[in-house]
């Protein structure tokens, strides 16, 4: 850490970085309408139909956030994409060995299963095959659903694995060592408004039956009894669920050291939080007004021992804390502050200096595009 710190001291005349003013997502409700009309006031303030990642966090978050007299919004979920069967990297979907077939609304993903190819349910998690720039297949052990596993393979190596001929089907055989494991084919006639990728395809029990589904183009987020997504085109009067920010918050309610905590956040998700904008702040603050979970909680906020200055923390690229919240208005210094950065909603949503040995619960970030 002191070695960052340094560098950090360094080089802070020689550049500046600049973060976009929204990371974290934030949400708001626009008033009701039909869905062009609440995605156009979404778009006029550089936001979009919101995604719903999963039936947990997600759509209890929501549901909090949406007032106890709204029934139903509008979600970015739409009928639009041109191709059923796409892969992941983009290449043409043109060597066929799927025996999927899809019914209307269906999100199915393949598999390689017992050395055949096999529709699974997307959330399923099981291991997955990435390849990387010198087309080498690399297996990955971790049990993720689809859209995790996409993700991971975007970040570390290129993409999930796509097949093009049966040669190359041969390799990815040979390569899986007869496991079951993901890879890049998806079939999905639906599409998020962001573009981004999410399992969650909580339908209506049943699905409205018509010669073109297209009628049913676009979807609303009912709460009614229990929560589904309902295809609907016509209503006229619900409320749009827009959001801003591909970042989501993950609160870990599992108490750690500030130092277990960073780990965990760098293993699991992306990084111990950031907030570096009064946007980010509020993001941070709307979430946990609406997540039962009692502060303080650790955020990826750290004190150089030697210096003073408090940082950003990450593992490559740490940053100097310009944006802040401490409490008081007063940033803590040395030799009497603690060298490790919480959050609690008993604190008004303020920032103080804890000692990073307590055991605290804490804030990951995830990233979603
Ligand atoms: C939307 O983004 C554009 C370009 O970044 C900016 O000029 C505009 O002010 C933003 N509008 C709002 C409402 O934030
Ligand atoms: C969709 O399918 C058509 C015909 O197979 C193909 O030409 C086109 O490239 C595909 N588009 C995408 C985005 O995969
Ligand atoms: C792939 O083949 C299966 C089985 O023959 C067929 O049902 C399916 O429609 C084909 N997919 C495409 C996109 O042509
Ligand atoms: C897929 O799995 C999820 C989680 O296990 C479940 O809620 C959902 O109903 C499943 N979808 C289908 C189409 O079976
Ligand atoms: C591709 O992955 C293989 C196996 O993990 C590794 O040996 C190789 O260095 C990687 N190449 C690139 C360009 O990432
Ligand atoms: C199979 O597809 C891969 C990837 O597109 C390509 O590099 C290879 O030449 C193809 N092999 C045959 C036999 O067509
Ligand atoms: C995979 O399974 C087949 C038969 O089910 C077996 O013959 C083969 O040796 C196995 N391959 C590996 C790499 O375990
Ligand atoms: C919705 O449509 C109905 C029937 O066309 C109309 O009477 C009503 O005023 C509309 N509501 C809104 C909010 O536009
Ligand atoms: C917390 O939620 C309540 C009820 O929805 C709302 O009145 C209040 O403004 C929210 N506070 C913050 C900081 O978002
Ligand atoms: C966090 O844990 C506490 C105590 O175990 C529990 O009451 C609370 O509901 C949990 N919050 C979340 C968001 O899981
Ligand atoms: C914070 O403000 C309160 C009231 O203004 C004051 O009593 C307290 O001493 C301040 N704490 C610090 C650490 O400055």
């Amino acid at each position: 850490m002191e070695i960052t710190v340094v560098f950090l001291l360094l080089c802070s005349a020689c550049f500046y970085l600049a973060l976009p003013s929204s990371h974290l997502r934030v949400f708001f409700l626009v008033e009701r309408k039909n869905r062009i009309d609440a995605l156009q006031l979404c778009k006029d303030s550089n936001s979009t139909l919101t995604t719903v990642y999963d039936d947990k966090e997600d759509l209890h978050f929501i549901r909090k956030l949406i007032h106890e007299n709204i029934y139903r919004v509008w979600v970015g979920l739409s009928h639009t994409r041109d191709n059923v069967s796409t892969w992941s990297d983009g290449v043409p979907f043109t060597f066929n060995a799927s025996v999927v077939t899809l019914g209307t609304g269906d999100q199915i993903c393949e598999a390689m299963d017992k050395n055949t190819w096999k529709g699974f349910n997307c959330s399923d998690r099981i291991p997955f095959m990435c390849y990387n720039k010198t087309d080498e297949y690399i297996l990955i052990e971790k049990k993720k659903n689809w859209c995790q596993a996409q993700k991971y393979c975007r970040t570390h190596y290129t993409d999930l694995v796509s097949i093009s001929n049966q040669t190359q089907n041969q390799e990815v055989i040979q390569m899986g060592k007869n496991r079951t494991f993901w890879i890049g084919l998806l079939h999905d006639e639906w599409e998020w408004e962001d573009k981004t990728c999410s399992t969650f395809r909580h339908w209506m029990p049943i699905f409205p039956s018509s010669s073109s589904p297209r009628q049913h183009g676009s979807v609303l987020l009912s709460f009614s009894d229990i929560f589904f997504l309902l295809p609907f085109a016509v209503d006229n009067e619900s409320s749009g669920l827009c959001s801003k920010g591909n970042t989501r918050i993950r609160v870990i309610n599992q108490t750690l050291t500030w130092e277990k905590a960073f780990d965990y956040c760098t293993e699991n998700h992306k990084v111990l939080l950031w907030i570096n904008s009064p946007s980010d702040q509020e993001a941070v603050e709307q979430w946990l007004n609406h997540t039962e979970v009692s502060g303080p909680l650790w955020l990826g906020l750290r004190q150089s021992h030697l210096f003073g200055f408090w940082i950003w923390a990450n593992e490559s690229s740490s940053e100097v804390v310009e944006y802040n919240k401490w409490k008081n208005g007063t940033v803590p210094e040395l030799p009497l502050s603690h060298h490790c950065g919480a959050i609690a909603k008993e604190d008004d949503y303020m920032w103080s200096d804890k000692d990073c040995r307590l055991q605290l619960p804490f804030l990951c970030e995830e990233d979603m595009n």
